[in-house]
């Protein structure tokens, strides 16, 4: 039976995947108190000690504006602790996944980036997130990388969850129009890593970066807007939701800087895989109908979320 070690059982991406990969084989899965990704030594111990064939990834060091005051801490999660992963991965001959972000890019083209496309990322944690990819690379081990895009779930700290409470708590929300991305709902992410895991098994000669998000492209004003109109319908109170309107970047700065244009082509994946995660709206509905199962809050109550 194969064995899967989950580091980051706990974000998004790692409370999905506990779920997603349990029907693959053993899955032991770990949190930040079990495995600390600041202690190397730490690291290969709990792999050795697992001796897993599949490491999945799905810690990180994800406060994209804190890592502009922690850069060490943001540079030991995001790059020294996966390039650990990738030696111990290479000394067991065991396949590492991982992810990474569209942040690596610098958003200045002008059609959706691919795999090949030079990476140039504007702040801290998209450096990081580049440098584990190179450490991951250079390790020599089986892995696949796949760069996500501006991941939400029902749990954490995310765009959606921030813009349901301010719509409640605000009148009126400015939000860029001028970044793009591919809003991905966590679960569609970690289903489509197991659908993945499941057609490449052990496929060595696939290794490399993979774009994986949501179809389609948005605006974060057009996500914000969406993510409004879809609470109002469904909740039983109609009035006292905020009014979207679009801002710029530059009237709303931040201690870092985003890639205007983070908008990934995902052909590669649907191309070797078959693997292509459905469109942002569909993902958003899906949420939202999960959300009504589960927290019946913003349904049977009308109140915020
Ligand atoms: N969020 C996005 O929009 C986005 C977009 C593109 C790519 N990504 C990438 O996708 C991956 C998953 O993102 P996510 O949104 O699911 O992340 P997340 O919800 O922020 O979760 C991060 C996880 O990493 C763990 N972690 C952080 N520091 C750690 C440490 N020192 N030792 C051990 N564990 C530590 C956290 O543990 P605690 O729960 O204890 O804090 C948590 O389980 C990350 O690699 C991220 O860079 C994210």
């Amino acid at each position: 039976m194969t064995t899967i070690l989950l580091i980051g059982k706990t974000g998004q991406v790692g409370w999905e995947l506990q779920s997603s990969l349990a029907p693959l084989g053993r899955l032991i899965a770990l949190d930040r108190t079990q495995l600390d990704l600041t202690r190397s030594p730490s690291i290969r111990k709990a792999i050795r000690s697992a001796s897993p064939e599949i490491i999945v990834n799905a810690a990180g060091y994800t406060a994209v504006d804190k890592a502009e005051t922690e850069p060490d801490l943001a540079m030991q999660v995001n790059a020294t602790a996966p390039g650990v992963m990738a030696e111990e991965a290479a000394r067991l001959g065991a396949l590492l996944v991982h992810y990474s972000t569209d942040y690596v890019f610098d958003g200045t083209l002008s059609r959706p980036y691919v795999e090949e496309d030079e990476p140039n990322p504007l702040n801290v944690y998209g450096k990081t997130k580049l440098a584990g990819e190179r450490a991951i690379a250079a390790s020599g081990c089986a892995h696949f990388i796949f760069r996500a895009s501006w991941i939400y779930s029902n749990r954490c700290t995310n765009f959606v969850l921030t813009m349901l409470r301010l719509a409640r708590e605000r009148k009126e929300l400015a939000v860029v129009d001028d970044q793009i991305g591919s809003p991905s709902w966590a679960r569609d992410l970690a289903q489509s890593t197991a659908a993945l895991l499941r057609a490449a098994k052990r496929a060595t000669d696939e290794s490399g970066i993979y774009h994986l998000s949501a179809g389609g492209y948005a605006s974060r004003y057009d996500f914000a807007a969406k993510i409004v109109e879809t609470a109002r319908l469904l909740s039983s109170e109609k009035t006292g939701w905020a009014t979207v309107r679009p801002t710029t970047t530059a009237q709303y700065p931040l201690p870092a800087k985003r890639p205007l244009n983070a908008a990934t082509d995902k052909s590669r994946i649907r191309r070797v895989f078959g693997i292509e995660m459905p469109a942002w709206e569909t993902q958003l509905r899906s949420f939202f109908a999960d959300l009504a199962r589960t927290s019946r809050v913003l349904y049977a109550t009308g109140n915020r979320p």
